[in-house]
């Protein structure tokens, strides 16, 4: 099945009004998304949430919409607290997560209100219980652990294995024990149960299935055992989009479904008093919704390649060079004509790793002409720099044939607003 794009003629108007590189969020398809999330993640016998990762892509516009759709966030640092606050979201609806929290970062939220942290260590929950005690203010506590599932998925971006930095490694019986005694004895920590994240990017469900069981046999044994009670489990994020037409991703619904009968069935065959599910998707709520469309420049053929260079790349999309993510693009200007040639995309930044596709499928391409990079809405801006004094690109939101700037272009000015004379 071809990937689907935006109106060649809305994206034309773009580039004309607001310049390349631009990145381009379908907001009518993201907020689908955040919909089927939504309504198919839900359950007759607990409450559940979705909470919008937002390090896969954040600014006012997404979390306003993100809040209007009925999902909570996962935020791990005071920066995307920051930003989810000024757009209005309390709290209540925020999961803190990361492994290094600050004590400006912890305090900063104790004063924002009664929200989540998912504490990751021992050492940030001395830290929390510290600040809980000087701030006087409630906070909902998780404890993440690591199951040691490993996700096939790209090796810089599984979390769960056993040596990640991630959470408590969940055979550390002892350290878990110990923080959840913690948790109790403080007055302003109420405890809730744990998280858990497996990768990003997993094409197969059944990874999930194998969190589940593995989580399910741990509250088991903490609820049997240990005699503690736990009402909430977050199951954490991953799934995966489609970059390439060969990508054949589960839908939401098939995602959300499994994931909801397998937690039912554990629940019923185990007899937990599991109050509250969590999942945290962030790539497959934006990712595909997303895209780039760039100005190609100059052009380049050696013995065994045609290079076309676009005037962005590795500042805009890291992502090919860091873990040889592939992309897909087209030619806007000229969609009818067969795309009959193969070129590398390459960027204008001083590294010969910025290659944005090694083998792009393209009509015959000249200088000028518009280039759309499909599925770059997750992770691309969030970890764009400004590596050669690149701007960032501006973002703009589609809906049907009309479209607004979310995100103004980074201008020289911007850049050098932050030297001091
Ligand atoms: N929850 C936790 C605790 C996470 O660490 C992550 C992603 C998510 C949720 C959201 O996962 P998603 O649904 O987006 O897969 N920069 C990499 C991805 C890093 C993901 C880090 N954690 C990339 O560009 O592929």
């Amino acid at each position: 099945m071809p990937l689907t794009y935006p109106n060649p003629s809305v994206l034309k108007e773009i580039a004309d009004t607001c310049g390349t590189p631009v990145m381009i969020y379908d907001e009518d398809a993201v907020r689908n998304t955040m919909k089927e999330y939504v309504t198919n993640f839900k359950s007759d016998m607990f409450e559940t949430n979705v909470l919008y990762a937002s390090k896969a892509f954040l600014c006012k516009a997404i979390a306003k919409a993100a809040a209007e759709e009925g999902l909570h966030f996962d935020a791990v640092s005071g920066g995307e607290i920051f930003c989810l606050a000024k757009a209005g979201v309390p709290a209540e609806k925020i999961h803190f997560h990361g492994n290094n929290k600050t004590p400006r970062e912890i305090e900063d939220f104790f004063r924002m209100g009664h929200g989540h942290i998912i504490v990751d260590n021992e050492d940030e929950l001395n830290l929390i219980i510290a600040t809980a005690e000087r701030v006087k203010s409630q906070m909902d506590i998780l404890i993440r652990v690591n199951p040691g599932v490993e996700a096939h998925t790209h090796e810089y971006i599984a979390t769960a294995t056993k040596d990640s930095k991630f959470g408590v490694s969940i055979d550390k019986e002892e350290t878990i024990r110990n923080m959840i005694n913690s948790v109790a004895e403080s007055d302003y920590l109420n405890f809730g149960g744990f998280h858990s994240h497996i990768g990003s990017q997993i094409l197969e469900v059944e990874a999930f299935a194998m969190e589940i069981r593995v989580m399910f046999d741990f509250l088991d044994k903490v609820a049997n055992s240990w005699g503690v009670t736990v009402e909430e489990l977050d199951l954490g994020g991953g799934f995966a989009i489609r970059y390439t037409e060969e990508d054949n991703p589960p839908s939401t619904e098939e995602v959300c479904s499994r994931i909801i009968a397998l937690c039912e069935e554990e629940v019923v065959q185990r007899k937990l008093p599991i109050k509250r599910l969590m999942i945290e998707p962030g790539r497959s709520v934006v990712g595909d919704a997303g895209y780039t469309l760039y100005t190609a420049g100059c052009r380049k053929s050696t013995d065994s390649r045609e290079y076309i260079f676009i005037d962005g790349g590795m500042a805009d999309n890291i992502r090919p060079a860091l873990y040889d993510a592939v992309y897909t693009c087209r030619n806007i200007s000229r969609d009818e004509a067969e795309a009959d040639r193969t070129y590398a995309i390459a960027g204008k930044c001083c590294e010969s790793g910025d290659i944005l596709i090694k083998e792009a499928s393209l009509p015959e391409t000249a200088p000028g002409d518009l280039i759309l990079v499909h599925a770059t809405g997750a992770y691309g801006y969030s970890m764009a720099s400004n590596y050669n004094r690149l701007g960032r690109p501006a973002v703009v939101f589609t809906s049907g044939d009309t479209y607004r700037t979310v995100l103004r272009r980074e201008t020289y000015e911007d850049m050098m607003a932050l030297d001091v004379e």
